[in-house]
């Protein structure tokens, strides 16, 4: 059975992008075959895998997530592979910017993407599809949860990290009554700096919250995954052994030891 997992926080910049992208790669590294699809049309999950150059080309093309949506097509059809076996992508478009305006008027507009990743669903190719949503709380990012059945919340370890959580968590209340079967898998917390001890903080506001999981691998902050991203590579393949590669394996390794 393959498995759909969304990465979604209605705050920007807490690493849900960086997340998924090496996630997808730590998965891939043990055995799982993923699809990647990038929701966002900033596009970030795509250059984690592709140049600028041959992003942007796709993203004004029609094979990408904003013409699959338009034309409402299987998504079996908007696959690209990337240089990683195991790693398949989905790259997005800038046109995403009005996707809202593209639901809008479909009908049973919560479920489009839902119905779109059935066949890749059947074909049963993939262990995992992972999905990067944008830092918005509408129509897609519900469609995006509608079509997951789990999802990792990634937190920057800061103040405002953790401000806007409330709005987040009722969000995904609300999403459970359309998709009942919809569960929170963790909070996984990133760009941790060391040398504040406000993580500490964060990690036992998070612990004291109740009803979720809040995973025991995090991330620290670390110019190695700016560097990977500059290089259009995930963290884990940029620096094998670097200490952001070995958190994002354990971070993975703890999520497939769960789901
Ligand atoms: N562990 C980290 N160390 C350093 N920079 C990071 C780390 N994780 C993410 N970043 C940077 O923080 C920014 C936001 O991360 P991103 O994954 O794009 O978040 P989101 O997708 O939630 O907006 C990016 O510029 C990214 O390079
Ligand atoms: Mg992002």
């Amino acid at each position: 059975m393959t498995k759909v997992i969304c990465f979604a926080n209605n705050k920007g910049g807490s690493g849900k992008s960086t997340t998924c992208a090496s996630i997808a790669y730590a998965f891939a590294t043990a055995g799982k075959r993923v699809l990647l699809i990038d929701g966002d049309m900033q596009l970030n999950l795509t250059l984690s895998y592709f140049s600028e150059d041959k992003a942007l080309e796709i993203a004004s093309g029609d094979k990408n997530l904003y013409m699959a949506i338009k034309e409402q097509k299987p998504l079996t059809d908007y696959i690209y592979q990337t240089d990683y076996e195991g790693v398949d992508i989905i790259p997005s478009s800038t046109l995403m910017s009005s996707v809202e305006f593209e639901l809008f008027s479909k009908w049973q507009r919560e479920f489009i993407l839902r119905k779109m990743l059935k066949p890749v669903i059947e074909s049963a190719v993939y262990d995992y599809v992972l999905i990067d949503a944008p830092p918005t709380l509408g129509c897609w990012v519900m469609n995006i949860l509608c079509a997951s059945d789990r999802i990792v919340l990634p937190v920057e370890a800061s103040p405002w990290g953790l401000f806007g959580l409330a709005n987040m968590f009722e969000f995904i209340g609300q999403v459970q009554e359309l998709s009942p079967t919809l569960e929170l898998l963790g909070v996984a917390v990133t760009k941790v700096d060391a040398r504040k001890n406000y993580f500490k903080q964060t990690m036992e506001t998070l612990r004291e919250t109740e009803g979720i999981r809040v995973f025991d691998s995090v991330i620290h902050l670390d110019s190695s995954v700016e560097w990977a991203q500059d290089n259009s590579k995930p963290v884990g393949s940029y620096k094998k052994s670097s200490r952001r590669a070995l958190e994002y394996k354990a971070l993975a390794d703890e999520i497939l030891e769960i789901y």
